[in-house]
């Protein structure tokens, strides 16, 4: 999809992004930032996530925040106090992007370790549910609030726990849209991405030449426009551009 994002398309807004510091979750909370939103910035190394911090501090766009969390451990009860936090500093919350992500093995599924699929399963696709659960009442209370997931379309052979996650989370994407037909309802999509030059990638494809790929911060155009008032669908997914 194209989308010319004017420069104050997310000005005001609250916009929480998984996965922050690192690849695409952190070209988004760049690009986020850059259009006017504040944006607080979720993920598990500390310090990746005050680099992101500091950049959008030197560039002079609105003040972020951190908030370290490791999905892999994250209890209902953290997310409950994520849902306070967000309420207590900032009453809203406009944006959710669940980024984050864990790669796990490429083995057969005859194969796969039973414990290394329940993390991948627990990061990809329990956390984010449970994630939405505890922040949709504060989404719903807030007008043309928007939760996009970055999805991924690996259904071949050895993308195992990996794979099967992301595509349930696609459908988790549609069923939550399809109950958001409510009088406080919550905009939900899904974005695939492209193949983008970053640490998960490389470590999918190890044999790839990554400077054949382009960077994360080149496919923000679906990711401003999802969050953006400009966007009124739902249920969808948005391939960025090859
Ligand atoms: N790159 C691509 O070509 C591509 C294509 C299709 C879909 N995707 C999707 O894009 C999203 C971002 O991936 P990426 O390619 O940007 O990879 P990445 O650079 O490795 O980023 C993954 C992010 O997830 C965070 N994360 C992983 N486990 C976590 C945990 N337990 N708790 C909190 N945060 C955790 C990582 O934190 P740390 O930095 O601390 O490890 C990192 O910030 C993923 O959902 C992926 O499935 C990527």
């Amino acid at each position: 999809m194209r989308y010319q994002a004017s420069a104050d398309c997310l000005k005001d807004k609250i916009i929480l992004v998984t996965g922050a510091g690192d690849g695409i979750g952190k070209a988004a909370a760049l690009a986020y930032a850059q259009h006017g939103a504040t944006v607080v910035l979720l993920g598990r190394t500390v310090h990746k996530l005050e680099k992101v911090y500091d950049e959008i501090q030197n560039n002079g766009y609105p003040d972020a925040a951190i908030y370290p969390l490791n999905l892999e451990g994250a209890t209902p009860k953290d997310y409950e106090e994520l849902a306070n936090t967000l309420k207590g500093n900032f009453g809203r919350l406009d944006g959710l992007l669940h980024n984050a992500a864990f790669l796990g093995a490429n083995t057969p599924l005859q194969h796969y370790d039973i414990e290394l699929w329940f993390k991948v399963m627990q990061v990809n696709l329990n956390a984010p549910f449970v994630m939405t659960q505890a922040l949709l009442p504060l989404m719903m209370d807030t007008p043309d609030s928007s939760i996009v997931f970055t999805i991924d379309d690996r259904s071949n052979a050895y993308w195992g726990a990996y794979g099967i996650s992301k595509s349930a989370l696609q459908t988790f994407m549609t069923i939550l849209a399809d109950e958001m037909d409510t009088d406080k309802p919550v905009r939900v999509n899904a974005v695939l991405p492209e193949p983008v030059r970053t640490g998960m990638r490389m470590k999918a494809y190890p044999g790839e030449d990554p400077n054949t790929l382009r960077t994360p911060d080149t496919i923000m155009e679906t990711y401003l426009y999802l969050m953006s008032n400009d966007c009124n669908e739902t249920g969808q997914t948005f391939k960025t551009l090859e």
